[in-house]
Formats: structure tokens, sequence, C-alpha cells
């Protein structure tokens, strides 16, 4: 199984691209269920995820292929088989976002329940009672989800809390249904919006997408569109964090600034300088980082996906940070790893409290999910010495090219088998 090296202690420096974001790029996909005609993604991004969201799709009967400069085209034409297996589903949980749309276009679907993951339990129930008060007869037996609905119609949901994907399958659901759609405590994620956009030029009639009210008149079909996938603010994150943990000056293009205010809000508290332009960000960290204290919670709040990388942060500042997780009740693991490169970090329920030190020591840590995997290469190259990360694929799900990337930056780091 592949592992990362890394020698740290050098301060990241250069210029690189970001790329297209995967929480953007799988709902998309699912979006092709929606319609006979072809959808073209450009901007995509190479990534494990989307490689399984491929084989999900292309199982179900359609066609799917890449064009020399990375788009993706699919063809729904014919759908033979509006099921997603347990084997891909348990890989990857953002399958359960084929549920609206099979549904919707076909009448029927078989998911695989999601079950748990390294971050929690994360349950799919408010996509079920959504799909439920859309008009869908939904069973759960022998842990697959199936839905029968002749066709949706629309209705006024209230959303118990705010799911990202359980607002975008309804969304995709609600553009085929008869009838007018009102999602209200809906996901006002970016990701949201870019799918919104892709809906609107296949046909769809959406209006309220990045707001917390989303409205949906159904129309009878949809057709094909073209749309270029949203900058990955995640990506764009935790390579900003990685600069600023480093030392470092970075310049990022392709980015888009406004999608991640609370984040660069928090590396500026860190000490860092943080110009934002049209596509570009540049940071720079001229002294050690302070501690900053974090709370996740929905959008336009801070992201619990970049709470690892400002944990990494965290770690080596001066003073105390307070980081406190609202979203998932498991997503402290890297904490643990950190403590092997000598972070003095302690947790307790929700909240994490990180006395930085002036020095991480490289050790033998272990990638626990996605986002874990990334703030331990940001340990990795902060930390004195030779820091080995086992269980890398987990890395693979979410970042397009990161040895490359971060080579890119001056950073001493490779793959080994
Ligand atoms: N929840 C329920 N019932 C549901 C749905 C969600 O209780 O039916 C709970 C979850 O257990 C969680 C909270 O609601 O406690 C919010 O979860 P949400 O549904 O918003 O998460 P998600 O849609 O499954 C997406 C991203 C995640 C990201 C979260 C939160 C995609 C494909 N995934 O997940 O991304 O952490 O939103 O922003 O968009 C990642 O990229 O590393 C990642 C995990």
């Amino acid at each position: 199984m592949d592992k990362l090296l890394i020698q740290g202690g050098v301060p990241l420096a250069g210029e690189i691209r970001v790329s297209g974001a995967k929480n953007a790029a799988l709902p998309l996909m699912c979006a092709a269920l929606l319609t006979e005609d072809e959808l073209t993604l450009s901007n995509v991004p190479h990534l494990r995820d989307v490689s399984t969201m491929v084989r999900l799709l292309s199982q179900m009967g359609v066609e799917v292929s890449l064009d020399d400069r990375l788009g993706l085209s699919l063809r729904a034409a014919r759908l033979s088989n509006p099921t997603a297996p347990y084997e891909l589903v348990k890989t990857m949980r953002a399958s359960i976002l084929v549920l609206g749309p099979l549904v919707a276009r076909c009448g029927e679907a078989r998911v695989s329940l999601p079950g748990g993951c390294a971050i929690g339990t994360r349950p799919v129930d408010l996509h079920i009672k959504g799909l439920e008060a859309l008009g869908a007869e939904i069973s759960v037996e022998q842990g697959y989800i199936s839905a029968k609905a002749k066709r949706l119609k629309g209705a006024r949901l209230v959303m118990d809390l705010v799911t990202v994907t359980g607002t975008e399958n309804l969304m995709m659901a609600a553009c085929l249904a008869e009838g007018t759609t009102v999602i209200e405590n809906a996901a006002r994620e970016p990701e949201v919006a870019d799918l919104a956009q892709c809906l609107t030029a296949m046909g769809a009639r959406i209006r309220g997408a990045g707001s917390d009210v989303v409205t949906v008149d159904g129309v009878a079909r949809l057709r094909g569109a073209s749309h270029r996938i949203m900058a990955d603010r995640i990506e764009t994150g935790t390579f900003l964090a990685a600069a600023a943990a480093t030392g470092g000056s970075v310049t990022l293009h392709g980015a888009n600034p406004g999608t991640l205010e609370a984040v660069l809000e928090k590396l500026r508290e860190s000490g860092a300088e943080v110009r934002a332009g049209d596509g570009t960000i540049a940071l720079a960290m001229r002294d050690r980082p302070r501690g900053v204290n974090v709370r996740t919670a929905p959008y336009p709040a801070f992201p619990t996906d970049m709470q690892a990388q400002l944990m990494a942060l965290d770690a080596i500042a001066d003073g105390t940070g307070v980081i406190t997780e609202t979203i998932f009740e498991n997503r402290f693991m890297h904490a643990l790893e950190m403590q092997r490169l000598g972070a003095d970090i302690e947790i307790s329920g929700n909240t994490a409290v990180v006395h930085g030190v002036r020095q991480l020591q490289g050790a033998n840590v272990m990638a626990t999910d996605l986002r874990a995997s990334a703030s331990l290469v940001i340990a990795g190259l902060v930390a004195e010495g030779e820091t080995r990360i086992d269980r890398i694929y987990h890395l693979d799900r979410g970042y397009e090219c990161i040895e490359e990337k971060l080579a890119q930056l001056g950073a001493r780091i490779r793959r080994v088998t």
C-alpha cells in the first residue's frame, strides 16, 4: 500500500493551480441521470472518488467518456440498472446522490445504505424523509433503500438539520417533480449553488440556491448542457494552511476566494498576510503562527472539512487554540496521530484544546480519513526529520496530484509503495 515520506522543515514557496471541487463534481455527475441527453463537465479533478462515481454510473448504463482535456461527458440515454451496490457505496458515501435523480427519472431506485464511516455515523434519514414527502414510497430491506414513485410531486420540505448532499439530492429530484418544491433550512454551501447553476443550464427552474430557501418548479424533462466545475475551496484552504504552517509564501491560481471567507479570516487571525484577487489568493506567513479558536458549522461558517488542517496549524502555533467540531461526532482522529509527532492536544467531547509547541518531530502516522490525512501532510511538512504517512489512499480520494503540487512549492515529499 502506498505511503508518503516527507522531510519537513521547508517553507512552501511558489505558485500552483487549484483543481475542480470534488464535492461539486460528485453531485454534478449524478445530475447526468436526470436527462437522456449528454452532460459535459470541465475542470473535473482527477480523483479516486470521481473514478468510483464513473464506475457507479457506468454500471447503471450511463455512457461515460473522457476527452483529451480531461472533460467528462456523461450520457444516460438508457438506464439499464437503477441500483447502487454495496461494494461501491461502502467506499464512497456520496453514492447516495444517485437516489434522488434515479427515482425522479426512472420511477425506481435501489441504493445500498451507506452505513457508518470514520468520521461518524452519518445517517441518510433526511434524504429518505424528503423523498417520501415528494411522494416516493420507500422501504429499507437487507441493507438497501428501495424507492418507487410514478411521478414525484412538489412539496414544502423543512429540513431538520442542514445537510449538503441531502439538499442536493432533493433539489435534483424536485427538478422533475410535478409542481413546486420548497426546501427550507437548505444547505448554503457553494457546491449546492454550483449544482443549481448546471441544473438551470439543463432547463431546471430553481431559485434561491446558495440561500437557506431553495424553490424548484418541476419540469417534464431536462436537456443536456456543459458546465465548468467550481474551484475546490477545501483544496485551496489546505494549501494555504500548509503554506502558513511552514512559514511560506504561495500564490494559488484558479481559486475562488469568495467561497472561503471564514477560512481566510482564520488564517489572517493566525498572523498570515492574505491577499485575495480575482481567481488568485496569495498568502505569506512571516512569523510563528498564533493559536486560533475554530468552531465548525454549515456554510458560510468555518467548514468541518478544514478543521483538521487548522489543527495542524494550531499545533505549532504560539499560544493555545480551541477547536470545536459541531458537524461530525468523531472527527478528531487526526489529533491522536498528531500527538505521535509531538503535538500537545487535549480532547474532551467535541472540543480539542491545542497547546502550540515550538517544533514537531517526524514519526510514522496513519491516515484515517481524507481531511485527517491532509492535516498529517501539513504536520509532516513542518516536523523536524522524516514523517511517514500510511494509508495514503484516503488522500487520493480528494486531492489531485498533491505530491506534485507540494513538490512544485519546494516540499520534500515522495510516494513509496
Ligand atoms: N445528517 C443526518 N441525516 C441525514 C443527513 C445528514 O443526521 O439524512 C447529519 C450528518 O450525520 C452530519 C450532518 O447532518 O452530522 C451534516 O452532514 P451532511 O449531510 O451535510 O454531510 P454530507 O452531505 O454527507 C458533505 C460533504 C462532506 C462534508 C459535509 C459537511 C460531499 C460529497 N460531502 O457531506 O465532505 O464534510 O458535507 O460539510 O459533499 C469531505 O470532503 O472530506 C467530506 C466529508
